[in-house]
């Protein structure tokens, strides 16, 4: 690591899933950025914080070793790092971010027979996850060879190199190109924020803090709306009730009514028509409703 080091690093995936998915949000939380020549880099134009654009499964490594502070990955390639890695540090998970689910499934050939678990037994698997795979085929007491491959794993059997993978499947469709047939999850997963086990050098705490907060603020900001309305004073007990309200409304005094009040809340994605009708029968008037682009809490 580079003690002398004034801009944070945030690791995001080269290509792939999670690609476009972590781009968008960093961009959502403010950073512009602009490519390096080799486009292995993306400079952070209004942010001191730049972006490396790198295998997934070198993202744990990164943080660990201290040249990135902050990274967007796969749970699964975190705990993936976990059970291969020796030592008892791992990257500390800040957030999940709301996208990547994806699972770490076993699939096969279609024409091959599937009878459970135990028609693993013998087989050569295929994967880039053997410590997931590894504990689950000692919690399912079978015997079988993990062929470890870094890329391309699908086309294992086709090569005959194996006789199933072990492999993320999201949409199914590289399995479906392949031919082959899921037949056991391994493992749910998500796309995460992690963060270096380090201690952030003191120039890039502030920047680590407030570009978490950001990316917390545009995640909570997801399907919030703000209900802004007018009702009787009376009512404001009633109504507050009735809201799918994540904090406590404000509620605004008017000067030329008394015995009215502007009230403003917060709600989840949950508000509804049928709120807005009964907040009308409650004697609410000038209800609008607006979608929250960012929350900073
Ligand atoms: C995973 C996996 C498959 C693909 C599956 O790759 O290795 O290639 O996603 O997605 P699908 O079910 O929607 O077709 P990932 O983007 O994680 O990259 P990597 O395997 O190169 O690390
Ligand atoms: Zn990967």
């Amino acid at each position: 690591m580079n003690p002398s080091r004034d801009r944070l690093r945030i690791a995001v995936q080269k290509s792939g899933r999670l690609s476009e998915a972590s781009l968008d949000l960093l961009r959502r939380a403010g950073l512009s950025f602009r490519a390096s020549r080799d486009k292995l880099f993306l400079y952070g134009e209004n942010l001191p914080v730049d972006v490396l654009l790198v295998r997934d499964d070198d993202i744990p490594g990164l943080l660990l070793e201290g040249s990135c502070e902050l990274g967007m990955v796969g749970r699964n390639v975190l705990d993936e790092q976990r059970l291969a890695g020796a030592g008892a540090v791992s990257p500390q998970v800040c957030t999940a971010l709301g996208f990547g689910q994806c699972r770490l499934a076993i699939a096969m050939p279609a024409e091959l027979p599937w009878d459970g678990p135990a028609s693993l037994a013998g087989r050569r698997i295929a994967t880039s996850y053997p410590g997931l795979l590894g504990q689950w085929l000692r919690e399912h007491g079978i015997e079988a060879e993990v062929v470890v491959l870094n890329g391309s794993v699908e086309i294992a059997p086709r090569l005959g190199k194996a006789e199933a993978v072990c492999d993320l499947v999201s949409t199914g469709a590289t399995l479906a190109a392949n031919q082959l047939r899921e037949v056991e999850t391994v493992l749910e997963s998500v796309a995460v924020l992690a963060q270096s086990p380090r201690p952030l050098p003191p120039a890039l705490a502030g920047i680590g803090d407030s570009l978490v907060a950001r990316i917390r603020g545009v995640l909570g900001g997801d399907g919030a709306r703000l209900l802004m309305l007018r009702a009787p004073r009376s009512a404001l007990a009633e109504i507050a009730r009735l809201l799918p309200a994540r904090e406590a409304p404000s509620v605004l005094r008017l000067d030329d009514a008394p015995d009215q009040v502007a009230l403003q809340a917060l709600c989840g994605r949950s508000l509804d028509w049928q709120h807005l009708e009964a907040l009308k029968r409650l004697g609410a008037h000038g209800l609008m409703v607006l979608n929250v682009e960012q929350v900073l809490a």
